[in-house]
């Protein structure tokens, strides 16, 4: 069975670790995708490893801190699959930085690429599904939003913006037939996991077993866009808050 045959996916920061993986289950799972990065390079290698597997894929050159860019996404997205059933906001960064070193234009920097691009993708989707009366906007938060991490200051209040900001809107949406959430992956090797770190650091976290593989979370995100999870709407969808 496949959960989300028919469904027409924008995803973006769809060229990275975690992007790839997610769209290519989405795209095995049935869904026609939208793959949104400003590294069109990336956003290329991505359609060509879902095209492979037989799935259906655009690149589309996006910028996802400018609301215009955003909207020539839904709307190539709209023109190449039809009516946008899910976006999925997965662009970020984390550069580690200590507060006191912290110039005013990286946190600017952070906050607007991480949860500004989240607050300008969400509200132009909702205003495109809320007259379809359905659709659903999941936007990757970071169990470091909960937990704070050092030299993450930004990334965590970005992070946890997030979280605050799907629980205020999905209020917003509550009986529309569209809903809103988000999840945490937990420390995930990818280009954006590995910044900072030295090869032997990422050795010992690697051996320890600290940090997950890409792939791993890719069927909750399927599930989160699939019409299965409909009873949820606001969550926050995380693995390792515990650990
Ligand atoms: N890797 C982890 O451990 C982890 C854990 C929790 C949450 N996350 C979150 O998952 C998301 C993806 O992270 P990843 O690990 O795949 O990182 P990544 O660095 O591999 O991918 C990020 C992608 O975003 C793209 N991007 C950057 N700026 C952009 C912009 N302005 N417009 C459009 N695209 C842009 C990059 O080109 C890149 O392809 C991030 O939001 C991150 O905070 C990651």
């Amino acid at each position: 069975m496949q959960l989300l045959a028919g469904k027409s996916i924008a995803m973006t920061g769809g060229g990275g670790g975690l992007g790839r993986c997610y769209g290519l289950a989405m795209a095995k799972a049935g869904a026609s995708i939208a793959v949104a990065d400003i590294d069109m390079a990336a956003a290329r290698a991505t359609v060509d490893a879902i095209t492979h597997a037989g799935g259906r894929a655009i690149a589309v050159h996006t910028d996802v801190t400018q609301a215009a860019a955003i909207d020539e996404l839904l709307d190539r997205t709209e023109a190449a699959w039809g009516p946008l059933d899910v976006l999925v906001n997965i662009a970020g960064t984390f550069p580690r930085r200590a507060l006191v070193d912290m110039a005013e234009a990286q946190w600017d920097a952070v906050i607007t690429l991480n949860l500004k691009s989240v607050y300008l993708g969400a509200r132009a989707a909702i205003r495109r599904m809320l007259p379809r009366g359905r659709g659903v906007v999941l936007s990757t938060a970071s169990g470091t939003g909960i937990r704070g991490q050092p030299k993450g200051s930004a990334y965590a209040a970005s992070k946890a913006g997030i979280i605050g900001f799907t629980r205020a809107v999905s209020l917003e949406l509550k009986d529309t037939g569209v809903r809103i959430n988000c999840f945490g992956p937990g420390a995930t090797d990818t280009p954006l996991w590995r910044v900072g770190k030295t090869e032997e650091e990422i050795k010992r976290l690697l051996a320890a077993g600290f940090v997950y593989q890409p792939d791993e979370f890719s069927n909750v995100v399927v599930f989160l866009a699939s019409d299965y999870s409909a009873p949820l709407n606001g969550e926050f969808i995380s693995r390792d808050l515990h650990r």
